[in-house]
C-alpha cells in the first residue's frame, strides 16, 4: 500500500493509558515508513503500557510525558502549532471525557488545547465502557468541536470481552489520515462561500423565531471544497458544529441580515457560492431591547421580510460565478425546485424531500436530486451527508469546466 499522502507531513502522536498503546509502535513505524514526521506526547499512565524510549528510539524525537517539566511546559504550545495533524491513539474513555471537558492536566491534554490543526482520536476501552452514554456524549461533544473519531474495531477485547472498543488498527489509522491528506486539489486556487445551518430572528433579548437546521449539509459541503484545494469562506449560522480543514475560514452569525452582510462580502471574490443555509424568510419588524412580559389574551407578532440572500447574489452573480441552491420541499417538489432555480438564477439546484426517509434537517443522511438550468436532472440513492457532498462538489466542478 503506497501512503504518498503522509510523506512529508507533520503528525504529533498522543498516547494515553490502555493496554492497546504497545499499538503506538507499529503505529510511529508506519507513520515513519510513510515519510511522516513524528513526535509524541504521552500521558503518564501510558509509560506503564509502553517505554518512552522505545518510542523516542522509532520516532527518532524525545517523547514528552510531564508537562509540568521544564522541556513539557515550554514545548506543549510549540508542538501543538508545529503539527499537521494530531492522533491521540489509543484515547482512553478518561482521555475522551477530559478533552470533552477542556481539562489539560497532562501532557496530551494541555497539547489538545494548542493544537490549531485536525484532530483524530482513535478510542480504546471495553465494550460497556465504549456504550455508556456518558462516553458517547463525550464523543458527540467531541466530533462537535471538529474532531475526527477514527471508527473503533469490533472483536475480543483486552477484558475477554467481546464487542465494540478495539482501537482501530495501526494500518487502517494511517489510511484514515491518508485518506484525509488525499486529495483531488481540483478546487485549488479557488474561493468558495458556503452557507449553513438556521438563522436566528431576535424577538427580545431570549428569545427567537428559528428553525431545526442542524447545519451538517452546508458543514460537509464545506469540508469536501476544503479538501479539494479550496479557500472556503463558511457563513455558519447558530449551530453546534464546528469545521476542521484549516482551509475553511469561520464566520459565525446569528441573524438573516448578518448572514445577508456576510455571504455578500465574501460573493465578489468567489468563484462559487452555495447556499445551505435555512434562512428565515420573515424576522419580527420589532425587537423589544427588555424582556417581552406576557398579558391578559392572546399575542401577536408582526413579521417583516428578510433579504433573500440566494436571490440577491444571483442578481450580482457574474460571468464565471457559479451559483448554488437547495430547496427543501414537502410537496410538488420538481415543480417547486424548477421555480426556485429560475427565480432565483441558480446554476443549479439541490433538491430534497422531507417525504422521502432519511433525508432533511437531523438526519447524517441524505437524498438529492441536482436540477441544472439546462435542464439536466440527476437523482442520487440516499447516502450520508459526507458523500452527498462529493456529489455536489462533483457537480460544481463540471459546470465549470
Ligand atoms: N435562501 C436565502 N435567503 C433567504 C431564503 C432562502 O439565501 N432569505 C436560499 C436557501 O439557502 C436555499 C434557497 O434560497 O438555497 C431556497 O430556500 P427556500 O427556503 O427553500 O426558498 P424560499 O425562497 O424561502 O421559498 P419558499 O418559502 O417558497 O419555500
Amino acid at each position: 500500500m503506497e501512503q504518498i499522502p503522509l510523506k512529508g507531513k507533520k503528525i504529533l502522536l498522543g498516547i494515553t493509558g490502555s493496554i492497546a498503546a504497545y499499538k503506538a509502535a507499529f503505529l510511529t513505524r508506519l507513520f515513519i515508513k510513510a515519510g511522516a514526521d513524528v513526535k509524541i506526547v504521552m500521558s503518564q499512565s501510558a509509560k506503564d503500557f509502553i517505554s518512552p524510549l522505545t518510542l523516542s528510539t522509532l520516532s527518532k524525537n524525545p517523547v514528552l510525558s510531564d508537562v509540568s517539566s521544564e522541556e513539557g511546559w515550554n514545548n506543549h504550545v510549540e508542538m501543538g502549532l508545529w503539527a499537521d495533524a494530531l492522533v491521540i491513539a489509543p484515547a482512553t474513555a478518561n482521555t475522551m471525557a477530559k478533552l470533552a471537558n477542556g481539562l489539560c492536566d497532562n501532557m496530551v491534554g494541555a497539547t489538545y488545547l494548542s493544537a490549531r490543526c485536525p484532530v483524530f482520536l482513535a478510542p480504546a476501552m471495553d465494550v460497556d465502557m465504549w456504550h455508556h452514554p456518558s462516553t458517547q456524549s463525550n464523543i458527540k461533544k467531541l466530533e462537535m468541536y471538529g474532531n475526527s473519531i477514527i471508527p473503533v474495531g469490533v472483536g475480543e477485547l483486552a477484558s475477554g470481552l467481546e464487542g465494540e472498543g478495539r482501537m482501530a488498527e495501526p494500518e487502517d489509522i494511517i489510511e484514515y489520515l491518508s485518506d484525509f491528506f488525499i486529495s483531488k486539489q481540483d478546487f485549488q486556487g479557488k474561493e468558495v462561500v458556503v452557507t449553513a445551518g438556521p438563522t436566528y430572528e431576535a424577538l427580545d433579548p431570549v428569545r427567537f423565531i428559528g428553525n431545526h437546521s442542524s447545519g451538517k449539509m452546508g458543514m460537509s459541503i464545506a469540508e469536501e471544497l476544503a479538501q479539494r484545494g479550496a479557500k472556503v469562506h463558511l457563513v455558519l449560522g447558530p449551530s453546534k458544529l464546528s469545521p476542521k480543514h484549516p482551509n475553511i475560514e469561520l464566520t459565525r452569525v446569528m441573524s438573516a441580515e448578518e448572514m445577508f452582510q456576510a455571504a455578500t462580502k465574501f460573493f465578489p471574490r468567489c468563484h462559487a457560492a452555495v447556499m445551505a443555509a435555512a434562512v428565515a424568510d420573515y424576522r419580527p419588524a420589532t425587537f423589544s431591547d427588555t424582556k417581552i412580559k406576557k398579558k391578559e389574551g392572546d399575542m401577536h407578532i408582526e413579521l417583516e421580510r428578510t433579504k433573500d440572500i440566494a436571490a440577491h447574489l444571483g442578481q450580482i452573480k457574474k460571468d464565471g460565478q457559479i451559483l448554488v441552491g437547495f430547496a427543501l420541499e414537502t410537496n410538488r417538489e420538481m415543480e417547486n425546485a424548477q421555480r426556485k432555480l429560475k427565480k432565483k438564477n441558480f446554476d443549479f439546484i439541490v433538491l430534497n424531500s422531507l417525504k422521502d426517509k432519511g433525508a432533511g434537517f437531523k438526519h447524517d443522511t441524505n437524498k438529492i436530486t441536482i436540477v441544472r438550468k439546462d435542464n439536466i436532472i440527476r437523482k442520487f440513492e440516499l447516502k450520508s451527508k459526507k458523500d452527498v457532498a462529493t456529489d455536489i462538489v462533483n457537480e460544481l466542478l463540471e459546470i465549470q469546466n
